[in-house]
């Protein structure tokens, strides 16, 4: 029997990415990836490599530069606020979520924090809402809020404001105009290979007035200096999103991305609001196509879904524990083959349950 998984954190990888990361841990008669020093040119050709695939997929011009750092998006949290801003200054922050309540208040510990925009969990509050200084160094934004299942879908221009944005849950998932954002970070585990790696872009605007007092692995103008090599970067890591990056290019890219994604957010809210058995808390406007938060109308049921979920080989649906209830993550890795097989599952539940 297939088992597929639909876990957050970390998401499944591209059978053909899998089959070469074996091969090359295997080494085929020379040194193991995981044998691979930082300072070799071997490995400056897979960061290198790396870093021209994502530029060619997010079409970065010379005026942004790419990171390759560790700490994951939650170390960005704060070591945005204190890269970007100098004294004084303070920046705005959407707080609609679970995920962007924890960046608001872990950049308040380092910096002046203003909250632009909150909500409860069920929407994301609207640009139009969005109550955003005309002195704000930047507003930050989380893209998607995986633990409720809610995503925007455009980004407006802010007067000079910058957007700073979590990006983890649909980084290279879908097209994106970048002409907003001076910074985006996201980390790995989703869309581009395993926890270690951490991708900020960030455009040279910011970076040119990015404080110097910040520790050297966590400065992004000295990171940026140095090719992301001040210390010694997450080798394994870079190089499983090399591959990524590789297959996503070859694969047509970030329209062909964002086309397999829709299709299969689509076969998973089709199966989803067929009856009224699941329950899609999200308003319809911000839902998620890459973080499906679902529940049961009769909640007691849940434990008996997880467990015969995992008996028909479907793994990690349990939702984030903050809000409860059931997920499905739909990251670039996750097959329609996957979202098929959840969906026959979910009728035939709903069928022999409902
Ligand atoms: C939107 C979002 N931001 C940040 C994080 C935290 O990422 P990390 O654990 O790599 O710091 C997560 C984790 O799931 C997330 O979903």
């Amino acid at each position: 029997m297939s088992k597929f998984s639909f876990a957050s954190a970390q998401a499944p990888l591209p059978a053909s990415v899998l089959a070469e990361i074996r091969e090359d841990i295997d080494g085929r008669g020379g040194l193991s990836l995981l044998e691979i020093p930082f300072s070799t040119p071997e490995f400056e050709d897979i960061r290198a490599g790396a870093e021209a695939d994502l530029r060619a997929l997010l079409g970065l011009g010379d005026d942004f530069r790419a990171l390759f750092l560790q700490g994951g998006a939650t170390a960005m949290f704060s070591l945005a606020p204190m890269n970007l801003l100098r004294g004084g200054e303070s920046a705005d922050y959407v707080a609609a979520g679970l995920w962007s309540r924890r960046a608001a208040e872990a950049a308040s510990r380092v910096a002046n924090v203003r909250v632009a925009a909150t909500g409860d969990g069920r929407f994301l509050p609207p640009p139009e809402d969005w109550n955003v200084s005309g002195d704000a160094a930047f507003l930050h934004l989380t893209t998607t809020e995986t633990a409720e299942g809610l995503q925007y879908f455009a980004f407006p221009d802010l007067d000079g404001v910058p957007i700073v944005a979590d990006m983890t849950a649909d980084f290279l998932t879908r097209p994106v105009a970048l002409a907003p954002f001076g910074l985006i970070y996201a980390s790995a585990q989703k869309n581009l290979g395993v926890a270690g790696l951490t991708i900020v872009v960030v455009h040279q605007t910011l970076l040119r007035r990015a404080s110097s007092e910040v520790p050297g692995p966590f400065s992004f103008a000295r990171q940026a200096a140095d090719r992301s090599k001040v210390n010694t970067p997450p080798v394994f890591a870079i190089a499983v999103a090399a591959k990524m990056l590789r297959w996503l290019r070859e694969g047509g890219g970030l329209d062909a991305a964002a086309a397999r994604n829709a299709r299969k957010a689509e076969t998973l809210y089709a199966a989803l609001n067929t009856g009224d058995f699941y329950q899609c808390p999200a308003t319809a406007r911000d839902r998620s196509t890459v973080s499906v938060r679902f529940q049961l109308a009769e909640a007691r049921l849940e434990p008996r879904f997880l467990r015969e979920a995992e008996d028909a080989g479907l793994f990690h649906l349990k939702g984030h524990p903050a809000v409860g209830g059931l997920r499905a993550s739909l990251y670039n890795g996750v097959t329609q083959e996957a979202v098929e097989a959840l969906a026959l599952f979910l009728a035939d539940f709903a069928r022999r349950r409902g």
